[in-house]
């Protein structure tokens, strides 16, 4: 079977190694892919969004089934443009990928249907968001509607924080149309989790918890980014939270949005905040997370292309998904100067000496035969291991013997709860 997996990064790069080991998968294309996708897929020069391109593609080669991982050819529609071609295409259309695309849309969802969530308010005019933000007091949280890459929530110790981020969003125009609507949201305390599902519209069935660390610099400091690493299970989902999170939250969710005429068929991904008052969800995306799925998907044991199409068939209750009981570490390593301006083209040395992780790319490519820099977040190395202790030593072993200028990773990935 050939598969046609849409994305560039590290998840896709992950999503890519799984797919290649199933038996039944003899060839995978990637659009765009990277240089280290490019040793299991052969890489299409095709952007993530480019959806004509990507229809007319597989219009002519013919995949038996197409995956789009990556949040922005979601939300514009490309499912539902493959579909339209005739295609096995995975992950949501775009009337349910509107579930990450717009916050404002997940909020009344989670309020009509009782599933437990902050406080919030939604507003379009800046006036009446610093009236309320005046009127409720800090901490409070400020999230532009649209998709901004994960840099559109601010989370204000302050109210003149807050009122500033509601004047960038609406008014200075910080995040183009993501932000001309912003959702305030109640300040909520607690270890974070992610939890990712597969959803086939009905049935949901949820992958192993994760935990990914957003801040740049060690112990949570410094602007947050797509990610600098994620560690597989969380300390904190023991299984009397997953029942309870099952009960209130996911299997609601489904529900609701199977009610409201937009099923979810994908990977549906709850990024959840566990409150003295209980588990709460403080985002939905309506894809695998980046860096968790490197983490995840190291330990999965089923295969990923009979996942994919039981989604795709409705049939999710008819598999049995398996998964390792080991843990699983990924350190990013990012370009120098990352989150902000960097610079691209440095060669990476030492991955020949790397033993015990399996490297994902996320920004490489090939270039005159060497492999360079070409995005902020280059690399993720993944170890397994019985525990993660031992699972984060590995990975830090192997990131030591890697290097290209300017590098720069967290050096507590995994440690902080
Ligand atoms: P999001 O992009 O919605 O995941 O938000 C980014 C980060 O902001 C989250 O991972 C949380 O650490 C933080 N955050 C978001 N919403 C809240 C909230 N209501 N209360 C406290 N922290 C939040
Ligand atoms: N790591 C969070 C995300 O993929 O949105």
């Amino acid at each position: 079977m050939k598969v046609l997996v849409i994305g560039g990064g590290g998840r896709e790069h992950a999503i890519c190694v799984a797919l290649s080991k199933s038996p039944k998968v003899d060839h995978i294309w990637c659009a765009p892919g990277n240089g280290g996708i490019a040793s299991v897929a052969e890489c299409i020069d095709l952007k993530a969004t480019d959806i004509e391109g990507v229809v007319a593609f597989a219009k002519a080669n013919k995949p038996d089934l197409v995956m789009v991982a990556p949040d922005d050819p979601l939300a514009l529609g490309m499912v539902d443009a493959l579909e339209e071609a005739g295609m096995r295409a995975f992950g949501p259309r775009k009337n349910a990928a509107v579930i990450e695309g717009s916050k404002s849309f997940a909020k009344d969802l989670m309020q009509k249907y009782h599933i437990p969530t902050a406080g919030y308010a939604v507003f379009e005019n800046s006036a009446d968001a610093i009236a309320y933000i005046k009127a409720q007091g800090a901490p409070i949280v400020v999230k532009a509607d649209g998709l901004a890459l994960g840099k559109g929530v601010t989370v204000a110790e302050t109210e003149e924080e807050a009122i500033d981020a509601v004047k960038d969003a609406i008014d200075g125009g910080a995040f183009g149309g993501a932000g001309a609507r912003v959702v305030i949201e109640e300040f909520l305390t607690g270890p974070e989790v992610s939890v990712l599902a597969f959803v086939d519209g009905k049935t949901l069935k949820t992958m192993p918890s994760a935990q990914d660390h957003k801040r740049v610099y060690d112990h949570d400091k410094g602007p947050n980014t797509g990610g600098m690493g994620a560690f597989s299970p969380s300390r904190f989902y023991t299984e009397e939270i997953a029942a309870q999170c099952m009960e209130t939250i996911f299997k609601p969710t489904v529900e609701a949005m199977a009610k409201e005429g937009r099923p979810f068929k994908g990977v549906l991904y709850f990024g959840l905040m566990l409150t003295p008052k209980g588990p709460k969800v403080i985002e939905y995306n309506a894809r695998f997370g980046d860096p968790e799925t490197q983490a995840v998907l190291s330990r999965l044991d089923s295969d990923l292309y009979d996942i994919f199409n039981a989604v795709i068939d409705e049939k999710l209750d008819e598999i049995d998904i398996k998964w390792s009981d080991s843990a699983a570490c990924c350190v990013c390593m990012a370009s120098g100067g990352y989150p902000k301006a960097y610079e691209k083209g440095k060669k990476i040395d030492g991955l020949d000496a790397v033993r015990d992780s399996f490297v994902y790319h996320a920004g490489t490519k090939l270039q005159n035969g060497d492999l360079v820099t070409s995005g902020g977040r280059v690399l993720g190395v993944t170890a397994v291991a019985p525990t993660l202790d031992e699972a984060i030593v590995k990975a830090y072993a192997d990131v030591k013997k890697i290097h290209f200028d300017g590098a720069h990773y967290r050096t507590d990935i995994g440690v902080k709860p």
